[in-house]
């Protein structure tokens, strides 16, 4: 069995790994008729990464500026597009901003995923799926050994991953109270092209370039999962297209690394693509510990027996094979690093997406 959509919405389709998917998926042959991008454009939404694609697709793609948490206006976009599937990205993303200011993260990502739930449930007989996009930050934290599998209970740390879990929980809500057709995936830490550089992995590629310090939490030793983002669109894609519904499945790379290795791996990769810094001086001696993130989750490791069993998922990129495109990405598109960056990128969404 395998299901076909014709008007798919994707929120947050301008974030990092909804451009990803929506590049990846216009590559597909299965990929539905027209894909409709609906993003508030905050900080972490960039549709310059999207121009080409604009172009290129003609109408089979179609941005949208818009909240989530908006109901008449997600009303007006199910309606108008005849959208009868919906890959639901769109949240606050980053930790360490929800450290600081939890209230985003809140509105968006628990408010925002009920006002899109609300607003699938009420065009139940043109909804086809309703796919949510969520973490493993969900299940905690792991001690030196174990996995997270679909049955791992919930204890979320952050507020970010509190919003997420209830994000999981609302959806599995309507699945099992209106009969939503819901599908959810639990992702491990992404990594590629048209991240913004406030994660580790691109902000280390960054600063490592720039000659700037590399600022590592504690003690380094914080394990993270880490997986080639056009990964995880595929697994986005077979469960969209093939899982149950009211199933979830956990995604990840088998690619589990301290963040200081990760760190001193792209040091050497910068020092090898990149001109030498001053003196000379390999790109590792830029590392610097830093006072630990509050509630840092220790280790996450994900078990995806199940997504590989049931769907025949699996990833393409080794983290080694993934880590040289990416640094290599990033070296080459520095002006879209700058521009992301820069104050004037905000000055340029606000003309061309008022
Ligand atoms: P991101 O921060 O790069 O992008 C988020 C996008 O959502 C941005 O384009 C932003 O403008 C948009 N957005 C934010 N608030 C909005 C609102 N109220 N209305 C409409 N649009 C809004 O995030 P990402 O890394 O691409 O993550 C996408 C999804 O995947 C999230 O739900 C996240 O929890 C999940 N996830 C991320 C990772 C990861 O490693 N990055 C891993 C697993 C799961
Ligand atoms: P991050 O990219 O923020 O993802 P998450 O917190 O969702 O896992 O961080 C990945 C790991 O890297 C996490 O253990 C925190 C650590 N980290 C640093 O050590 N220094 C940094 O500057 C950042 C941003 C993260």
């Amino acid at each position: 069995m395998s299901r076909t959509f014709r008007n798919l919405m994707v929120t947050g389709g301008a974030g990092f790994i909804g451009v990803n998917f929506i590049r990846w998926l216009f590559d597909q042959p299965d990929g539905p008729a027209r894909i409709v991008n609906v993003d508030k454009l905050t900080y972490a939404g960039n549709p310059l990464s999207l121009l080409d694609v604009e172009k290129r697709a003609g109408d089979r793609y179609v941005f949208v500026k818009a909240d989530i948490c908006d109901a008449a206006k997600m009303k007006e976009v199910i309606e108008k597009y005849q959208i009868d599937a919906i890959a639901h990205f769109a949240a606050e993303s980053h930790v360490d901003r929800s450290i600081v200011r939890p209230d985003e993260f809140v509105r968006t990502n628990i408010f925002g995923t009920y006002t899109l739930l609300q607003a699938a449930r009420e065009h139940a007989s043109q909804i086809q799926l309703f796919h949510h996009v969520s973490t493993d930050e969900v299940f905690g934290t792991l001690g030196d050994t174990g996995f997270f599998t679909e049955d791992t209970p919930y204890a979320p740390n952050s507020p970010y991953s509190a919003s997420k879990a209830s994000s999981d929980h609302l959806v599995r809500a309507y699945h099992e109270t209106y009969r939503l057709p819901t599908t959810l995936s639990n992702c491990s830490n992404n990594y590629g092209p048209y991240q913004f550089p406030e994660k580790l992995i691109p902000l280390m590629i960054l600063n490592a370039l720039e000659g700037k310090p590399l600022p590592v939490y504690g003690d380094g030793m914080n394990v993270r999962d880490w997986l080639f983002v056009t990964d995880h669109c595929s697994a986005i894609w077979r469960v969209m297209t093939r899982a149950a519904f009211g199933s979830t499945y956990n995604v990840g790379g088998r690619n589990e690394l301290p963040n200081l290795r990760v760190v001193e791996k792209i040091c050497d990769l910068v020092d090898a693509k990149a001109p030498p810094l001053p003196g000379g001086k390999p790109r590792r001696s830029l590392i610097t510990f830093v006072k630990d993130r509050p509630g840092h989750d220790r280790r996450y490791a994900i078990d995806c027996s199940k997504i590989e069993r049931d769907l025949g998922w699996k990833p393409a990129e080794t983290w080694a094979t993934g880590f040289e495109r990416t640094v290599a990405w990033y070296l080459s598109h520095f002006e879209w690093c700058a521009q992301v960056r820069s104050g004037d990128y905000q000055k340029w969404i606000a003309t061309h997406y008022a």
